[in-house]
This record gives structure tokens, sequence and C-alpha cells, in this order.
């Protein structure tokens, strides 16, 4: 464990109870299936690509009630997928090419603190190319997004054409092309609303949007 020498880590309580938690988890799985690790351990073949927030509020697994093994999961600050990131681009060839999931979803939530340092002028360091792509995101909008004047509301459906916008980043890779050209594939954009608990899908009319972009889009 590295810790450092200055104040006790905030979540040290936490922490020390992660092993006991994981101790009673492994016996609740054996109960209801003695053989339950020996069949995770057996495949990978999960039919979902879930690309979603690392915001902790917004668990994957949990607010889509799914066992390990179902889901695929890739996790950023504001559920980004610049085409210049080899993680994401790492996890989309491996998911699509490899595993051959059926389902893409990308997953924004309201309330993101990504879209919303990204929609204030702040020098963030680090952060600021990664928020850049959400900035594009409002410039790409800005008619819509400047029409909106509750602020509340602008930021909600910021973070739905984000949602959007990754979509389509997700539709540009050679990986996704691919796919689609060769076997039933099928993108979802959807957001978690904290304060509900809701889940929503947003319905994006991909056939509408791809229609005016795949003649710069199209690799494959
Ligand atoms: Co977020």
């Amino acid at each position: 464990m590295l810790q450092s020498n200055g104040n006790k880590p905030k979540f040290s309580m936490e922490i020390k109870y992660i092993f006991q938690n994981n101790q009673k988890w492994i016996v609740q799985k054996l109960k209801t299936d003695k053989d339950y690790f020996k069949k995770l351990s057996a495949t990978h073949s999960p039919e979902i690509l879930y690309i979603g927030c690392s915001d902790s509020r917004v668990s994957a697994e949990e607010l889509m009630g799914v066992q390990p093994g179902e889901v695929f999961v890739h996790r950023n600050i504001a559920n980004m997928i610049p085409n210049t990131d080899l993680s994401a681009m790492s996890v989309i060839n491996y998911a699509v090419s490899h595993i051959k999931v059926k389902h893409i979803v990308v997953c924004g939530h309201y309330y993101c603190n990504g879209v919303k340092a990204a929609m204030q002028s702040a020098d963030l360091g680090i952060l600021n190319p990664w928020l850049r792509n959400i900035r594009d995101v409002y410039r790409l909008h800005k008619t819509e997004l400047n029409a909106i004047e509750d602020e509340e509301l602008k930021y909600k459906r910021l973070v739905e054409l984000n949602v959007q916008e990754q979509c389509i980043n997700l539709i540009k890779t050679p990986d996704v092309q691919k796919a689609y050209k060769d076997r039933s594939i099928t993108v979802h954009g959807w957001v978690f609303d904290i304060h509900s608990g809701k889940l929503i899908d947003l319905k994006i009319d991909f056939d509408h949007i791809l229609e005016s972009i795949m003649e710069i889009y199209k690799i494959i």
C-alpha cells in the first residue's frame, strides 16, 4: 500500500472494509452456484460495450443491473471518445473486432462535472486538452445551446449532445464501420439522471445524422 506521509487518507475506514466486503461477496456468489468463479473465468464474451463517465456516482453495472461477464466497460472523464486516445481506441478495437459485441452504449450523465468544467473559462492544466473535446461539442451546437436561457437546461442539453457526438466519434472508427458492414451492431446513446436514478435512451436518429456526414468520415 502506497500511502502519503501527510494527513491520513480521507477514506481509510472505507478502504479497510473492501477486503471484508470481497470475502462476503465470494461467499454469497458460491452459495448460489459453487462453480460461479470457475464459469466466470472460463469465457469472456459480453455482448455489450459500455462507455461511460468515471464519476463514482455512475456505477455502470449497478445502474444497469448486470452481472460480471455481461458488459465490457470503459470509463473516463465525461465519457469521451477522442480519436487520438489510445485507451478508448484500444477498448473499441478489442470489444468490436475481437469480442464482437452486438451493442455499444455511450452513457453520459446529467450534472457531469467534466461537462460543467468545459462550460466555464478556467485553466485546468492537463485537463485542458481533454475538456477541449467537450468545448468542440459546444461549438458544433452553439446555436441550439445559446438559445437555451436556463443554465441548468443548457448544461443538461450539452450532456446529451456530448453523448451524441461521442456516438458519432464511435462511428468514425474503422472497427465500427467494418462491423456495420459485416454484421449486426447497434450504437446507443443514453443518459443517466443522477437526480432520479433513471436511465434515459436518447433515441438518437443515427440514420439521419450519418446520412449527412458519412461522405466525409467513410473509411470502409
Ligand atoms: Co461525469
